[in-house]
């Protein structure tokens, strides 16, 4: 062989040895077993964080699910069986987040994981939500839109800042994962306030992470999921009927995505897929229009 191609031959093949030792190493399976992690889902009751509890406790973890909705939480107990605990709470209430974390300590003696699956959609063109633009109207936008950051971002800041301390001090491998959405970084019409608290919550999680570096923070960010995302949306229009959307992800598919990444300690954010958001994240810095026109595409939005 020439000596160039071999020393290109000889550096790739180093590469790919050195990544895919450091990607052994780093995983968490090595340091926590799957049946000895202690678990913690906030926003259990339906849609990915019901997916992943089961995932949890079908791998043998001991699993903590929480929601507010005590009957579909319990209903959730019930198929996951003994490893399982139920607690009804609000994840963006203090005085439930530092209750929560001194049950965890009387049962398992700390935590290691924790996934913030808790949200809420908003699904109205932002002048909708106004109205006419008179004072009542603008005051009501507001007001929903307050009532999204409750939940998005404060929740989140409520959440992260009850578990850090408990995960920190007991766990070999403390790992925070939160769920965001392809509308923090890609801008879609109708979606203006879940958008905009979702970027609030993961710009919050993603500087966190600079300030804890024993931690390991994930955000995965999907694409719509299969479900009804309407149903969460807190400025829904009750008289219009809720549909099921089947075209979106599965759900199995993007808890896998979540348990991959923390089992990976992966950092960072996981755009689910990655093709074409990933893209049009960056590409909207350089050719907005485009961007903006596919959004109104997608979204089957006229102005
Ligand atoms: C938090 O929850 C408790 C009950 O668990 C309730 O008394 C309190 O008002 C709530 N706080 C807020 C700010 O909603």
């Amino acid at each position: 062989m020439e000596p160039l191609p071999a020393t290109i031959t000889a550096i790739t093949a180093f590469l790919i040895l050195y990544r895919a030792l450091k990607a052994r190493a780093r995983r968490r399976t090595l340091h926590i077993k799957p049946n000895e992690e202690r678990v913690l889902i906030l926003g259990a009751s339906s849609g990915l964080g019901r997916t992943l509890t089961k995932h949890y406790a079908q791998r043998g973890a001991r699993v903590c699910a929480v929601a507010r909705r005590k009957k579909q939480l319990d209903e959730l107990a019930a198929e996951c069986g003994d490893g399982c605990l139920a607690i009804a709470s609000d994840f963006a209430n203090a005085s439930d987040m530092v209750n929560l974390r001194q049950k965890l300590v009387a049962e398992w003696g700390g935590l290691d994981t924790v996934h913030i699956c808790a949200g809420v959609g908003a699904v109205q063109p932002v002048m909708q939500l106004a109205g006419p633009a008179d004072e009542t109207g603008i005051e009501h936008a507001a007001e929903i839109a307050k009532r999204a950051a409750d939940v998005n971002f404060h929740g989140v800041l409520i959440a992260t800042t009850a578990l850090i301390p408990i995960l920190k001090e007991t766990s070999l491998a403390p790992a925070i994962l939160l769920v965001s959405s392809v509308a923090a970084v890609v801008p879609a019409p109708t979606r203006a306030l879940y958008a905009a608290t979702k970027a609030a919550s993961l710009l919050f999680f993603q500087s966190l992470a600079i300030e804890q570096p024993t931690i390991a923070f994930t955000s995965v960010l999907p694409a719509t999921i299969e479900g009804n995302f309407r149903a969460s949306a807190i400025d829904a229009d009750p008289d219009q009927k809720a549909e099921t959307n089947k075209k979106g992800l599965k759900l199995d598919y993007v808890a896998r995505v979540c348990t991959d990444a923390v089992d990976g300690q992966r950092r960072g954010n996981i755009v689910v897929p990655w093709f074409p958001y990933a893209i049009a994240h960056h590409l909207y810095y350089l050719w907005p229009s485009l961007i903006e026109r596919q959004a109104r595409k997608k979204y089957d939005f006229t102005p």
